[in-house]
């Protein structure tokens, strides 16, 4: 259990335990599939546990230069890159940190394939399809939405362009397993007949195999019949499924202000700089011993530390009346949340910690005024 008086506010804080719980479920459905699992740096890329995360996946999937450096330099393997484009003056830096190279479209694939093959070193290449199927329902996330500029439709691939080996789908978002199975039917029917002709198929990410219920014996056994029946090296590349529910970020009550009849708590954390996903999603994050607004329980609004009017995100109540300096706890706050803060208003970014397997808090990072100055200028 997480002493969270005991980490300093604000702060990200991973659980160890929780961590390798993830990662045990993800080695687990590799290994007994037979098929690659990498995560997916979009997702999660704090690399200040990869060392945990290394004892279980061996691999990561890039989307830029960065990322795939990041990948080269921290997990220490060459990264399955794909991005919706490659601007040329990044080419050469994704050759020499890829292993597989995925092309949006089909121009680009013509106009930078040759450097792929004149590499020095063997780089897959890939296409990205799509196979305009998708039941993601949030029009942000929905990589198959009509006029999606995500992929190639089948329509505009007859045949497949001499030297790819490979093929990548991303249409899932924390899918069950079902969903695949539903997916992969229509990949089968639209681009089946390319099959015979690769080597491998990245299944993209939207895997949530490490949430409470999911079915992972049918999702080990969909696949492995798939590799089997296709010969297929299969590969998937979930970000969230890595860091679902490992950790919290840990806040402050600084002020308590009163303005017609409503009480807004404000932190020492941005929903818009901290948190972005709740606003620009939306959902509603949970606190930690807090519920959505009771009539006579003692409720407030949460606010942001920043000037945006906007950076609330609701009511919540409590057992208690809030005081300053109470501590706020807002769960889940790992997957995608950490990889996309930003220094907005040059609020204190929280810190970033672990709280490892012996109960111990230990800080990884702290921010300070040179993270701020040094994006800008
Ligand atoms: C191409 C690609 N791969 C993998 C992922 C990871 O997805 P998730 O974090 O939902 O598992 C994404 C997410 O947007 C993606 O676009």
């Amino acid at each position: 259990m997480i002493d969270y008086y005991a980490v300093p506010s604000p702060c990200y804080v991973i659980d160890e335990a929780r961590l390798r719980k993830n990662l045990t479920v993800i080695k687990n459905v590799a290994d007994r599939a037979g098929v690659e699992i990498i995560l997916a740096f979009k997702g999660f890329a704090t690399w200040g546990v990869f060392p945990v995360v290394k004892e279980y996946v061996s691999g990561a999937a890039a989307s830029s230069v960065s990322e795939a450096r990041l990948c080269f330099e921290e997990i220490g393997a060459f990264a399955h890159t794909y991005s919706p484009v490659y601007p040329e003056r990044d080419f050469n830096s994704i050759l020499e940190y890829s292993s597989h190279i995925t092309f949006n479209s089909l121009d680009q694939y013509r106009r930078l394939f040759p450097l792929v093959k004149k590499y020095g070193r063997k780089i897959s290449a890939g296409l990205r399809i799509n196979p305009e199927f998708s039941e993601i329902s949030h029009g942000l996330y929905n990589p198959c939405s009509p006029g999606s500029r995500l992929g190639i439709i089948a329509d505009d691939l007859p045949e497949l362009p001499a030297g790819v080996e490979g093929l990548h789908f991303h249409v899932l978002f924390e899918a069950d397993s079902f969903a695949l199975e539903k997916v992969l039917k229509v990949v089968e029917e639209k681009f089946g007949r390319f099959f015979p002709l690769l080597k491998w198929i990245n299944m993209g990410g939207g895997h949530l195999m490490t949430k409470e219920g999911y079915d992972t014996s049918h999702l080990i056994s969909h696949l492995s019949d798939f590799r089997k029946r296709t010969g297929l090296h299969v590969i998937l590349e979930p970000g969230s499924a890595f860091a679902w529910e490992t950790g919290e970020l840990v806040a402050t009550v600084e002020d308590i202000v009163v303005n017609n009849g409503i009480s807004t708590a404000i932190t020492d954390v941005s929903f818009t700089a901290h948190m972005p996903d709740c606003l620009e999603m939306p959902y509603k994050p949970k606190i930690l011993g807090a519920t959505d607004a009771l009539e006579g329980k003692p409720t407030y609004r949460i606010g942001g530390n920043s000037c945006l009017s906007g950076d609330v995100m609701g009511d919540w109540s409590f057992d208690k009346q809030l005081l300053r300096g109470d501590r706020l706890v807002f769960l889940d706050m790992i997957h995608y949340t950490m990889v996309k803060t930003t220094t907005f208003n040059g609020v204190h970014h929280p810190s970033i910690g672990i709280w490892t397997m012996d109960n111990q808090f230990r800080l990884i990072r702290e921010f300070g005024y040179e993270d701020y100055r040094d994006r800008l200028s």
